[in-house]
Order: structure tokens, then sequence, then C-alpha cells
């Protein structure tokens, strides 16, 4: 795809209806000869909408097509220098929400490794709290709303005994910098995402987790074996296949497919191909769960929706 394609398959498909601001932008980024021909400097897997509007909006830079137009051409080499520097790093707690019903399901006492983990965040699935409709679970901050459709919500919170993650830049809660990245890849609307984040950063900053700097397939092997036994592993990620080249998409498969434990993946179809999904319930762009493979729900990209279509699970008492 060219990028003035991806603009506008950006502004069509991921931002029509959640964000009106980052539509109009890409929409006319999209249409500018000028603001493509920058772009066109950088490499292809760094042209990306999420990436070019965080870096403005990290550095103040306006979201209006006009200003923001004006900006990008008048601080273009601080904008590369940011965009080559920096990667999109979006951390979504909110995405707890859909890997409940699988953790729920899983053997505790749970050991969570998470691939591609940036922050962290999704590693406290059992400290947050949760809305499914009118049922309501846990008692932390922050609360996570989801719809959910053809499973009724977990009764229980998981265990949870150990939490690791691996990223190939870990981001730091406690580091203000990576907070402010962080917080300029929520998009502009999206007031309740910020508060969000804010939320389960403290959570995350009053017991970090362990966040080792590596690759999802090279060094998955080595951080597994520190969980402890007595536990289910379950090794785990969500929106980061997409990031990763088809050759080491296949080399992480087939190391997560030789330990012991479970794996729940949390992606795109298209990234991640698993065999008997039914037509998605809208044209929304959404994500596949699956655990060990096996796909179970269309989930919507910041754990919004979960619409299960799989087997029953399972629940165990945690
Ligand atoms: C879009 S973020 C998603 C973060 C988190 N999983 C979530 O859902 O909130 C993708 C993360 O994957 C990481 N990543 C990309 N390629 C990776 C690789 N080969 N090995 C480890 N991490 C990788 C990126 O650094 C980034 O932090």
């Amino acid at each position: 795809m060219t990028t003035a394609a991806d603009y506008a398959e950006f502004g069509a498909r991921e931002a029509r209806g959640i964000s009106p601001s980052y539509e109009r932008l890409s929409t006319a980024v999209a249409g500018d000869d000028e603001l493509l021909g920058l772009l066109a400097r950088l490499p292809p897997a760094k042209r990306q909408p999420n990436l070019l509007f965080g870096v403005v909006r990290f550095l103040g830079g306006p979201v209006d097509p006009p200003a923001f137009r004006r900006y990008v051409i008048g601080n273009w080499t601080v904008i590369e220098e940011q965009m080559r520097a920096r990667a999109t790093q979006t951390n979504e707690p909110g995405r707890c929400a859909v890997l409940l019903p699988v953790l729920a399901a899983l053997p505790p006492p749970l050991a969570l490794l998470e691939v591609g983990a940036s922050a962290g965040l999704c590693l406290y699935p059992d400290k947050y709290s949760y809305r499914y409709g009118e049922h309501q679970l846990g008692e932390g901050e922050p609360v996570l709303e989801c719809a959910a459709s053809g499973i009724g919500p977990p009764a229980r919170l998981p265990t949870v005994v150990w939490r690791a993650g691996l990223d190939l830049n870990p981001l730091d809660v406690a580091d203000p910098a990576d907070l402010r990245w962080l917080d300029a890849l929520i998009w502009p609307e999206h007031a309740h995402r910020r508060a969000r984040l804010r939320a389960a950063a403290a959570r995350v900053a009053a017991d970090p987790p362990l966040l080792v700097r590596g690759d999802l397939a090279e060094d998955l092997p080595a951080l597994a074996a520190q969980a402890p036994a007595e536990t289910t592993l379950v090794v785990f990620h969500t929106s980061v296949l997409y990031q990763v080249p088809p050759p080491g998409r296949e080399a992480f498969v087939t190391a997560v497919r030789t330990l012991p434990g479970h794996w729940i993946a949390n992606e795109a179809p298209d990234v991640l191909p698993l065999p008997g999904l039914p037509a998605p319930p809208d044209d929304a762009l959404q994500n596949v769960l699956s655990l060990d493979g096996t796909p179970l729900a269309w989930t919507r990209s910041h754990g919004q929706s979960i619409t299960w279509f799989g087997p029953v699970l399972p629940e165990y008492h945690h």
C-alpha cells in the first residue's frame, strides 16, 4: 500500500466514529503531496499515522488540519528525528477486559508472560475492575468497560503470582517522559483512556513487573524458564504481531508452541491467520482472541467489546 492509501485507510477504518480529529487529519494527509513527500524520507515502517500524530502531539503541536500542516512543515527536522527514535507502543489496559474470560478458564495460580508488553499495563488483569454491561467485577482502579456478547462474564478475578514482560523497548511508567509518550499515543478525544492510563500506571508503579528488553521469539524461552514451578505459564500478546515481520511471527509461534502452559493471542486476523473464523460482527477493525491456536472471539482494538463464537470454556475457582 502507498502511504497515501495507508492514511486514507486509517481514517476510514480505524479513526472513523472513534476519533473525528484523526479521521479528518488522516484524510487531509492522504491528499497532501507535500506532507507525503516529507514522510517518504522515512523508512516505510516509520510513516504510520499513529506515529506522526503521536509525535506532533508529544511535541505540543495541533491536530486541526491546516495548523497541523503548517506545524509539520515548519518543524519537520525535529519531527523526523522523533519519528525515527520512537515507536508506536500504545499500552492499553482496556485489553485486559477481553483477556479476562480466558484467564479465568486456566488453572490457577497463573504466571503471566506478555510479549510486546510496552510498559506492562496489561500484566495486571487481576488488579483492575470490570463492567460487562450490568455485571461488575473487582474493586480496583481503573474500571474497564466492555460490551460482551455470546459469553457470560467471569465470576472471579484470576490469581496471578508472577508477571513478566518482554519488549524490544520496554517503557517505564515511573519515567515522566515515557508516560508522556504513552499519553501522546492516546487519540485526542479519548479522555477516558487518558484517565485509565494514569490509574493503571499508578498501580503498576506501586508494584512494577519484571520487564526485559528482548525479541519476542529469540528471548522468550529464557524468560519463560524463570516462571515459578507449580504455576500455569500463560504467554500472551495483544496488538503486537502487526509490528513483527512475517519470519519473526513464524519464529514466535514455533517458540511459544514448544513451551509448557498456554498461549493467548489477541491479534488482527491478517497477521495471525487462524482456521474457521466466522464473519466479524461489523466492519470495524477487530482482533481475534485465541487460546492455544483455537479462535474464540472477535474483540475491538481497545477492549471495548468481545463477541464470543468459540466453545464455552470451563471456569476455575481462582
Ligand atoms: C502496540 S504495542 C502493544 C502493547 C501492549 N501489548 C498492549 O496491548 O497494550 C506493541 C509493542 O510490541 C513491541 N514489539 C514489537 N516488535 C517486537 C518484538 N519483535 N519483540 C518484542 N517486542 C516487540 C513494541 O515495542 C511495542 O511496545
